[in-house]
């Protein structure tokens, strides 16, 4: 127990990668492949190391349930005292399954149903973060109709293009569909002031996923604050300033985002404001946690490429062809004095797109043999499908030499489960 002291999660120990102080080797042949492990042990030094970046703006850590929502992971990360960042009324069951207390619950998205946000007024969510004028409206209707008053920001897009690995997970600038158009805001939170169900009590922003500069983040509060300051003078009571995720980790190569950095020109700035500071960290908690363990099939070379077929693709891990995301592979065992050769490492699906890296120098890996795809706790698992009738891999929690299964191996009972 206890705060990780680790520099780098999975080291190589006597030749061998660990979870914890498990080898990876011993988990596959226990739980089979393809399977997600996680070490718990990280993920306590990542909360720990948020919390102490942010201790001034007595942050709420509202953990992004979409990185990764596996139930006793979210148990984990409750008993570290985080809330939850949610889009769906899935994720909300989850979150409150895991005992997390809606009032540490934060609601985003830009699809909000009547449904759902009933759901989050019953289970008394924090805010509500509000991406349209019409969600705002459906959201004054509901809560009208239940005679409770629904707590809420607006999601503001401040028009700031942060630099992302892919186009996919920018978010910040006006041509997304994320958020209300800056310049609309004050209108919103106007109208809202003279519905009595409805509470406006904060201001949100996420500009994007997997950003490594403090830059944009500033930028974007900054822009926030210039409104905060407008909204109170017109009796707007804001209590929460909601910064959003997006927190870049290194994925084994390029840097990650300084989150002491980050820390030192956010807090003073909220705390002037006498706001509290929510974060919505997701990737930055869990990602490096993770790793996804598949064993090789087969090799076939011949023509132009050698072609690594393991038994995991991209209906488990589809970050490779959707983002082009890079993640390190490499053999769990013993490498001893093996050259290193350029592959491609594909998966059994059928598609061109179904691989886990392209061109890759790793060394020439054998048949049978078991590889450790780094990185892969956060939109691993969560993003998982059964394309191609695959069945999702089981998940384990490690914590130093304690080994939990969190989730079984699917079964072809499951793939058929509720089907007429
Ligand atoms: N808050 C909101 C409103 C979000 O939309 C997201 C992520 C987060 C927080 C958490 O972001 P994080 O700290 O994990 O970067 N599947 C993509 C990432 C999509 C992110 C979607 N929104 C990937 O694998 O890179």
């Amino acid at each position: 127990m206890g705060t990780s002291v680790l520099t780098q999660p999975f080291p190589r120990v006597e030749g061998r990668v660990v979870c914890g102080e498990v080898p990876l080797e011993d988990l596959a042949t226990e739980y089979g492949t393809p399977l997600y492990v996680y070490d718990l042990g990280w993920i306590r030094g990542r909360v720990a190391a948020f919390r102490e970046a942010f201790e001034g703006a007595g942050p709420l850590l509202a953990y992004s349930v979409k990185a990764n929502g596996n139930l006793t992971l979210l148990r984990e990360l409750r008993a570290l005292g985080c809330g939850a960042d949610i889009t769906s009324g899935g994720e909300l069951y989850r979150a409150v399954s895991a005992g997390i207390d809606g009032s540490e619950i934060v609601f985003a998205g830009v699809g909000k149903s009547e449904a759902e946000i009933a759901f989050a007024l019953d289970e008394g969510i924090y805010a509500f973060n509000v991406e349209s004028r019409s969600e705002l409206e459906r959201i004054d209707r509901v809560a009208t109709e239940k005679g409770m008053t629904a707590r809420f920001g607006i999601r503001v897009n401040p028009n700031v293009l942060a630099s992302t690995p892919h186009q996919y997970t920018a978010t910040g600038h006006s041509e997304t569909k994320f958020g209300v158009p800056w310049e609309e805001t004050r209108a919103l939170y106007r109208w809202a002031l003279g519905r009595d169900a409805l509470d406006p009590i904060g201001i949100d922003v996420h500009i994007g996923s997997q950003i490594v500069d403090t830059e944009p983040y500033v930028q974007a509060l900054d822009r926030v604050l210039g409104v905060v300051t407008e909204l109170r003078q017109e009796g707007v009571p804001l209590e929460y300033l909601d910064i959003g995720g997006g927190f870049g980790i290194s994925y084994g190569h390029g840097p990650a985002l300084d989150l002491e950095s980050l820390a030192a020109q956010i807090v003073p700035r909220v705390v002037d404001a006498g706001l509290r500071l929510v974060l919505e960290p997701g990737r930055s908690l869990v990602g490096e946690a993770g790793a996804f363990l598949t064993r090789v099939q087969y090799v076939k070379s011949g023509g132009p490429k050698t072609f690594v077929i393991v038994d995991g693709g991209m209906s488990e891990l589809i970050r490779p062809s959707h983002y082009g995301g890079y993640h390190a592979i490499e053999p769990a065992g013993p490498i001893g004095d093996r050259e290193a050769t350029t592959v491609d490492v594909v998966g059994p699906i059928c598609e061109t797109g179904d691989f886990l890296a392209l061109d890759r120098p790793i060394p020439e890996p054998r048949e049978g043999e078991l590889l450790a795809v780094r990185t892969s706790g956060a939109y691993g698992f969560s993003m998982a499908s059964n394309y191609n009738g695959r069945l999702r891999p089981a998940e384990v929690l490690v914590d130093g030499a304690e080994v939990r299964l969190v989730r079984r191996r699917e079964t072809y009972q499951d793939l058929i489960r509720g089907e007429a």
